[in-house]
């Protein structure tokens, strides 16, 4: 987008935005300006992503952080000059008992490991790495996108994985935004809980926590040009978020716990196959845009239609319960985000499935987000960004 274009774009906010806005921090012309012009620019930053190599050292951040703490990764971003960088690390970790045979492999073999009690912990892409070769499945610290019941050392795995991301930061207190889920629609487990642990470990590595809606961070980082008015929905491993924002105001936010791994497991289990495989396949060659050839993808098919349909049902039913709808002269565009709305398609067949209900906001276009896979991580940055200026 031209600088010009920028500018008129700040404008227009700027008579939109009231104080308490979340891209507002304390009140200030001079510091608005700042702020939203630092998160517009940004958000037309195009995103430079890598994985984070086994023996590479973690990044000492020197400015703000965008944190996503997903089902399957998790992903950090820094702004750059020219770019967003982001680095992303599997959120898996596998256990194997103590010994010293165990221990000299392990060093051998720079593999990331902690000890803890009788176990060396191992984190990251290389629990992948370390499950596949005893042929089974990694521990994953997130269920279904919050801290996981059954895993009691969620957390400290969780921290070690930031820790092979990001270090303690340059400057004391530096602004560190992540990710949370909204409300799940259908479940009791605590995004209050969820949040308040992760928090708390950050805070010890000398950063500013401040958290954000994921599906806030989907809008924030796409729909710049939209007056950050519309819908964004991010579809992951363990659960779609989903937020409408309007002129960045989070007005309705929620989750569903059913996403990518929900696919992997009903496939499975309609066909007698692992899930695991179910997985590989569909990350290698599920294409929504054509019919169908063989067993596996008609029943890929079959699940994504559904978990489309409960996307859309659910949105329905949340738009048109709630009294908070803001009265939007134009209609808004939704935007998806996030590994499952990845494959060939997708988007076309959300936005076949919207034709048939009727919502109390008219839609002007569905679309992918311009990176799917650090959309809510760039998001986060972002809000970090503005709430350091
Ligand atoms: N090309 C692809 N096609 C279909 N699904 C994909 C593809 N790549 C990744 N996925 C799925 O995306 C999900 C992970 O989403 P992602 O946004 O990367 O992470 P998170 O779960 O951490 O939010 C998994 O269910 C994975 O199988
Ligand atoms: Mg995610």
């Amino acid at each position: 987008m031209e600088l010009d274009g920028i500018q008129k774009r700040i404008e227009a906010m700027k008579s939109h935005l009231t104080e308490d806005s979340p891209l507002m921090g304390n009140p200030g012309e001079a510091k608005i300006d700042r702020q939203v012009e630092k998160a517009v620019e940004a958000s037309h930053k195009a995103v430079v992503a890598t994985e984070k190599e086994i023996g590479e050292d973690a990044d000492k951040p020197k400015g703000p952080v965008g944190l996503d703490i997903g089902t399957s990764f998790i992903v950090a971003a820094q702004n750059k000059l020219n770019y967003i960088h982001s680095v992303k690390q599997a959120n898996a970790f596998f256990t194997v008992p103590k010994s010293k045979f165990a221990k000299s492999i392990l060093n051998k073999n720079e593999v990331l490991y902690y000890e803890q009690g009788e176990q060396y912990y191992i984190v990251g892409f290389s629990a992948e790495n370390f499950a596949n070769m005893f042929n089974t499945n990694t521990r994953r610290p997130i269920k279904d996108g919050l801290l996981s019941p059954t895993e009691r050392d969620a957390i400290t795995v969780i921290q070690s994985l930031v820790g092979t991301l990001i270090q303690r930061p340059k400057f004391f207190g530096e602004t560190l935004c992540f990710a949370i889920p909204g409300e799940p629609l259908c479940s009791t487990g605590s995004v209050v809980y969820h949040e308040a642990m992760i928090k708390r470990f950050l805070s010890l590595m000398g950063y500013t926590p401040i958290s954000i809606n994921e599906g806030m961070a989907v809008v924030i980082s796409e729909l710049a040009d939209d007056d950050f008015t519309g819908i964004g929905i991010s579809m992951g491993g363990g659960m779609c978020n989903i937020c409408l924002s309007y002129l960045s105001f989070p007005v309705i936010t929620y989750s569903l716990q059913m996403a990518g791994d929900y696919i992997d497991s009903k496939v499975g289990l309609s066909l007698g196959e692992p899930a695991t495989k179910i997985k590989t396949i569909k990350e290698e060659g599920l294409d929504l845009s054509k019919e169908p050839k063989d067993r596996m993808m008609t029943a890929l098919h079959i699940f994504y239609d559904e978990l489309i349909a409960n996307l859309i049902a659910s949105l329905e039913r949340a738009l048109t319960t709630s009294d908070q709808i803001p009265k939007i002269a134009k209609p808004i565009p939704i935007v998806l985000s996030g590994g499952s709305a990845r494959p060939n398609g997708c988007v076309d067949k959300f936005a076949e499935a919207l034709k048939q209900v009727s919502l109390p906001i008219e839609i002007s276009a569905v679309r992918l987000a311009e990176d799917p896979f650090n959309t809510t991580a760039k998001g986060a940055l972002i809000m970090a960004m503005t709430e350091a200026a």
